[in-house]
């Protein structure tokens, strides 16, 4: 029975209970990319090269169809004996990659090589490993804006949006997992920085046009995911004071930013994005021409349920000459394996 824990399930036997009919071992393969198995120990290695399968892991693995991942971890003397050599070999020889392991101090206090990789490092290995796999976006310069921008009033305050960058950077980590070059330019968030991508800050959307100046001609697709000011003010004033004479905000038009970038190097393609409440499509599709984009992706900002400072989206992906593409509620990320898998047949 799967051990229910916060999260994900935890699976540790082969069978299913009553409650969860069907082979879950054979269920899980159709939905699993990548299996890693860290620590990967001694006996683990030679079940897996010998094909045993008397428990979920190698049960899974025999079920397993895309790339595997092992991180062994085991004494130095245990890591050179010739059977262990044999079956890292034998998987090796099958298209099972390993990371490490390290040297560095072991569970029997001894110093050596034998110590599983650090979980950052055999992340990487896992991220490179899919990328060669899946690796649709290789050799493609990809640049993604996120966030909001903020706009000054004076030194302590500012005009910005509830924009939490989350469609952005889930985005970015998608391009770079599908083995594209990904630079990310950010707004301010609340986001980690993601790894493997590079990562430009702006605060005004001035900053941001001065950045997309710069980048933008390099790039072979832009998702201009970040939440630009419409309205700036119109001065950036000293501190105000409570009691100020004139508190009155005046703001003024500011540039838009993707309209600005026309034209578009011969191979560039530009993803917009357009946050609605009514009339969603037909408002997105005149918003992608008029600002020359090749496809915008449009999502309902009335709902509470998705969109901003959710983890989840829902959106209709609108490419020029192509049906409309529902893509219903699901994770940020999922969405963004949508939009690219849509801009990949542009
Ligand atoms: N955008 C931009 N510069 C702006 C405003 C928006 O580059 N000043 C970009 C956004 O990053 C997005 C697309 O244009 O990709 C559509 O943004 P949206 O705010 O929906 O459209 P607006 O042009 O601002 O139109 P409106 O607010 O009037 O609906």
């Amino acid at each position: 029975m799967p051990t229910r824990r916060p999260g994900r399930e935890v699976f540790t036997e082969i069978w299913t209970d009553e409650t969860r009919p069907g082979v879950e071992h054979v269920a899980l393969a159709d939905r699993t990319d990548l299996l890693i198995v860290a620590p990967a120990t001694a006996h683990t290695m030679a079940r897996l090269a010998h094909g045993l399968a008397d428990d979920f892991l190698t049960t899974y693995f025999l079920s397993h169809r895309g790339p595997v991942l092992l991180a062994p971890a085991m004494e130095s003397a245990m890591w050179r004996h010739p059977a262990v050599a044999t079956n890292r070999d034998l998987l090796a020889g099958r298209g099972v990659r390993f990371v490490g392991p390290d040297s560095g101090a072991l569970a029997s206090g001894h110093e050596g090589i034998g110590r599983m990789a650090e979980p950052a490092e055999i992340l990487r290995a896992a991220r490179n490993l899919l990328a060669d796999e899946i690796g649709d976006l290789s050799g493609l310069k990809i640049l993604v804006t996120a966030g909001p921008t903020r706009e000054p009033i004076d030194p302590v305050r500012f005009v910005s949006n509830r924009s939490s960058g989350r469609m952005g950077y889930a985005l970015a980590e998608a391009a770079r997992d599908r083995g594209a070059a990904v630079t990310l330019l950010t707004g301010p968030t609340a986001l980690p920085r993601p790894e493997g991508v590079r990562v430009l800050s702006f605060d005004t959307s001035a900053d941001l046009h001065g950045l997309l100046v710069q980048e933008f001609p390099e790039c072979d697709g832009l998702a201009m995911a970040a939440a630009v000011a419409d309205f700036i003010p119109e001065q950036r004033r000293e501190r105000l004071h409570r009691g100020e004479a004139d508190a009155t905000l005046r703001l003024a038009a500011g540039q838009d930013v993707l309209a600005s970038l026309r034209p578009l190097r011969r191979g560039q393609t530009v993803v917009a994005f357009a946050a609605e409440t009514e009339d969603l499509e037909r408002r997105a599709i005149a918003k992608r021409d008029a600002k020359g984009a090749d496809m915008i992706v449009v999502n309902d900002v009335g709902r509470s349920d998705i969109g901003f400072e959710s983890p989840d989206n829902e959106v209709v992906i609108l490419a020029a000459g192509q049906p409309a593409e529902r893509v219903s509620r699901r994770p940020k990320r999922e969405v963004a394996n949508a939009i690219w898998n849509a801009w990949s047949k542009l």
